[in-house]
């Protein structure tokens, strides 16, 4: 085996189809990207971004139209499918109906030849690991949901890949499940070893389980990062509004000094935000801001108050969530913990108020 820090490495890969109508669609558009030995490593976007496609070529079940692919360090567009160290465990999990559980598990190993004495062993191993231990005679219609998933789960633990893709597994679950199975999964992959790849158009799954997530659109990782720098620090308009909910307040770039970049938000007042990067005067820019940094009429901020009104507000108990309208048309949404609402009384719809945040707040995005 070639020696590589990486698991799995895609190099510039294009994957293209030629559909049905006559056109030719690039799934997969120039994807680069690295995965680390043992780390946990998400797939995120919409429906039809190219997750699956990624996916099916990492497997060897389709081969890129250009570009690499390569699994600790090796070169594979010469090796099949099955040959490739690597397993998937899919989100229609299709264990077999008529065999148990035991023979589900044991199936590959049994077409490798192996032993039934060593089979048994195996397969047991797998059960213990997945947590359903002495389920080895139960058929699958015996079985829960989330126990059948585990199955598929343990079926593909039992062949030891190195890296195991997951696509959408927990997706037929209903959330309660699926929350203890996203721990699980997890707690799992840290104590196996092994390297997971797991696709998933849900962010808040791909936040709360990933050392590392792509977010993709239209074929192209936009940014692929830690979850706190994707929440953060997200690269475009596109991973900001997909990841979680942003405030856009579009604007002119006025000046910079050092790193405060000075941005006129036309008809609505003029902000202050931190950025390292380089502005040009003129420059059309958004202001990308999470609800949650917003403040209203807080005496604190000495700049970046915006003065509008309140249109809508929502009391959910641990928060209170606002809808505030500016001069100049800009709006936006605040989201207020209710910890200090004993000293502080609520703001009304039509209430005047001021908005602000803080320069290190915002992001500036360009695209
Ligand atoms: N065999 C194929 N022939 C033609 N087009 C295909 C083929 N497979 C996938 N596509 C197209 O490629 C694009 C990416 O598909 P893919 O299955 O990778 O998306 P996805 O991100 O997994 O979406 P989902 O979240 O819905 O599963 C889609 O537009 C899809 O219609
Ligand atoms: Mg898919």
């Amino acid at each position: 085996m070639a020696s590589s820090e990486f698991a799995v490495e895609m190099q510039d890969v294009v994957k293209q189809f030629v559909t049905p109508e006559g056109g030719i669609l690039a799934a997969v558009n120039h994807v680069t990207m690295q995965i680390k030995e043992n780390e946990f490593f998400s797939l995120l976007g919409p429906s039809g971004c190219g997750k699956t496609t990624s996916l099916r070529m990492i497997a060897g079940f389709e081969l890129p139209t250009d570009g690499k692919i390569l699994i600790h360090g090796k070169e594979m567009s010469q090796v099949p499918a099955f040959q490739r160290p690597v397993n998937t465990v899919f989100q229609q999990y299709a264990l077999f109906p008529h065999m148990t559980v035991e023979q589900n598990i044991g199936f590959g190993l049994e077409m490798k030849g192996v032993s039934r004495a060593e089979r048994i062993k195996r397969v047991g191993e797998a059960l213990e690991m997945v947590r359903l231990p002495g389920m080895e005679l139960r058929r699958p219609k015996q079985l829960s949901g989330g126990q059948q998933q585990r199955i598929a789960l343990a079926r593909a633990l039992v062949n030891k890949p190195e890296v195991l893709l997951l696509d959408e597994p927990l997706g037929a679950l209903d959330l309660k499940l699926r929350k203890e199975m996203q721990l699980e999964l997890k707690t799992l992959q840290r104590e196996v070893g092994i390297t997971f790849i797991y696709v998933t158009h849900d962010q808040e799954e791909a936040l709360t389980m990933s050392d590392r997530i792509a977010v993709m659109s239209k074929g192209v990782a936009l940014q692929v990062d830690i979850p706190e720098a994707i929440y953060e620090r997200p690269a475009t308009k596109f991973v900001a509004d997909f990841i979680g909910e942003t405030n856009f307040l579009d604007g002119v770039v006025k000046g910079q000094n050092s790193s405060t970049v000075e941005i006129d938000l036309v008809g609505t007042g003029t902000v202050y935000v931190e950025s390292s990067r380089k502005f040009t005067t003129g420059q059309q820019v958004t202001v990308a801001v999470r609800p949650e940094k917003l403040r209203l009429n807080n005496p604190d901020d000495k700049d970046n108050n915006l003065k509008g009104h309140v249109e809508e507000v929502i009391y959910i108990g641990t928060d209170t969530h606002y809808g505030v309208r500016f001069a100049g048309g800009h709006k936006a949404r605040i989201r207020e913990q209710n910890v200090t609402l004993a000293q502080k009384t609520l703001a009304k719809t039509g209430d005047e108020v001021t908005m602000s945040f803080t320069h290190t707040s915002p992001r500036i995005l360009t695209e």
